[in-house]
């Protein structure tokens, strides 16, 4: 390709990334009782309704569509399983316990001298919230945990996760240098016996004030209530309710095909290979390759060796990365054979690069992911506004690093 077309079909399609959704809601508007709810999602979509984040959260409210409806279905169902959990919604895999913790009784987790331990979640303590920007940050005054937690929501992101070894250490040091050594200080740490439908391990709840609190026994289903911004109650499943199913825009084929083979297998079934430009994609790749048979899931990352650079099929340079170390940084012998991007389906599922005659399973994207399409009528039309874009565009890959 003549290289000033490929520069400008480059900006182009760096500027066009925009909304990107890796889950589409489905409100239905017919009453059913928890069970049939799912059984439709299932038949009809990918299944009822799971929410990972606050962002989620809004999308889910905004695709209910009538404002009559007071509660709706999502796919939370209490289960036997307790399990430990980060507020953040990730699965609880790095657990500093003190000796003899967690006791058992209790469901809420705190630090203290740099150790875990189970703690009723009324108690007022300190906590500690993380921030995006500034990092971690002090509660204003002691809180119990769900407080704490809706604290940290409103004013940062979260209570804060404490995921190993090295976070473990900055969030101790955090609490020594505040004179609170010794205390006991919240952190993200909880745990309850819910489990969504899809069997995704997403940790996020967005309870009402007090809820849930299995008022009639048998309260095994969550319902979303409309008019209390969309805050979560526990109810009997057999309640009739509207519902909400979701569809994942991601699918995990389990062949082994060459990164060539698995992009003509993606372009004919499906759209393309997965093009992962932001954390939120790759949320939606973790999800999904936990299930894959290789160890290593291919991504429609190609390596174009004459400008030393790693590309998305869909065109986009890549901006928001997950390299493992010594990945995707130096200068690939293209003289040898062409590489591609793929990513770990076990540990902390970082990309690696691989020859493409490797043979693995991969991902493809089920219908677009993104809003952007990229035609040639729309480069076109986008090459127009392009000088306008382009410094928003700079901007936005200078933040992502
Ligand atoms: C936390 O405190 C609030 C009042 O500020 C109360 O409504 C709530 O039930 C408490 N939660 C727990 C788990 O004790
Ligand atoms: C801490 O923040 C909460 C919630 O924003 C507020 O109600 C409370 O007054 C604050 N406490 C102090 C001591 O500033
Ligand atoms: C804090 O939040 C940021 C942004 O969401 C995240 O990348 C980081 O891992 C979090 N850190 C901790 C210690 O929770
Ligand atoms: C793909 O390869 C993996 C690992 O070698 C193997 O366990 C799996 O059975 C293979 N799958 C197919 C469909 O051949
Ligand atoms: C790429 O990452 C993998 C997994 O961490 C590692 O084994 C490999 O050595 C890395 N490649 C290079 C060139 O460093």
């Amino acid at each position: 390709m003549d290289q000033t077309l490929f520069f400008i079909l480059l900006l182009t399609a760096l500027c066009s990334v925009s909304e990107c959704v890796q889950r589409q809601y489905h409100f239905i508007n017919e009453r059913k009782n928890w069970t049939e709810a799912q059984r439709y999602c299932r038949e009809k979509y990918t299944d009822l309704a799971t929410v990972d984040n606050m962002n989620d959260m809004n999308e889910l409210n905004k695709s209910v569509n009538d404002r009559s409806v007071q509660f709706v279905w999502i796919g939370l169902q209490k289960t036997g399983r307790d399990e430990w959990q980060w507020s953040s919604g990730e699965p609880a895999l790095y657990l500093n316990w003190a000796t003899g913790q967690p006791e058992g009784r209790d469901d809420c987790g705190m630090m203290t001298s740099g150790q875990f331990h189970d703690m009723a979640c009324s108690y007022n303590r300190p906590f500690i919230c993380n921030n995006t920007n500034t990092g971690l940050v002090l509660g204003n005054q002691t809180m119990n945990w769900t407080d704490a937690q809706s604290y940290c929501r409103q004013n940062h992101i979260d209570l804060v996760s404490v995921r190993n070894q090295n976070e473990n250490q900055q969030v101790e040091q955090f609490i020594n240098e505040r004179q609170l050594s010794g205390s006991w200080v919240w952190i993200g740490l909880f745990r309850d016996s819910w489990q969504w439908s899809d069997q995704s391990d997403s940790s996020f709840r967005y309870w009402y004030t007090g809820q849930p609190d299995n008022y009639n026994y048998g309260e095994d289903c969550t319902s979303v209530e409309l008019n209390t911004q969309g805050r979560w109650n526990d109810v009997s499943c057999t309640n009739q309710y509207p519902f909400v199913c979701h569809e994942d825009k991601l699918v995990l084929i389990k062949e082994n095909l060459t990164w060539s083979e698995a992009l003509s297998y993606c372009r004919q079934n499906h759209v393309d290979l997965v093009s992962v430009h932001s954390e939120e994609i790759q949320r939606g790749v973790m999800n999904v390759v936990k299930r894959a048979s290789t160890a290593a899931v291919w991504l429609g990352l190609h390596n174009y060796c004459s400008m030393n650079m790693w590309l998305w099929v869909s065109g986009e340079i890549v901006c928001y990365h997950n390299w493992a170390p010594g990945n995707g940084t130096t200068r690939e012998n293209c003289k040898l054979e062409k590489r591609k991007g793929a990513v770990q389906s076990g540990g902390d599922q970082r990309w690696i690069s691989l020859p493409e005659s490797h043979r693995l399973n991969f991902i493809c994207r089920k219908k677009e992911v993104c809003a952007a399409t990229h035609t040639v009528r729309s480069h076109r039309r986008r090459r127009e506004r392009q000088n306008s874009l382009w410094p928003r565009c700079q901007q936005r890959c200078a933040k992502i690093h």
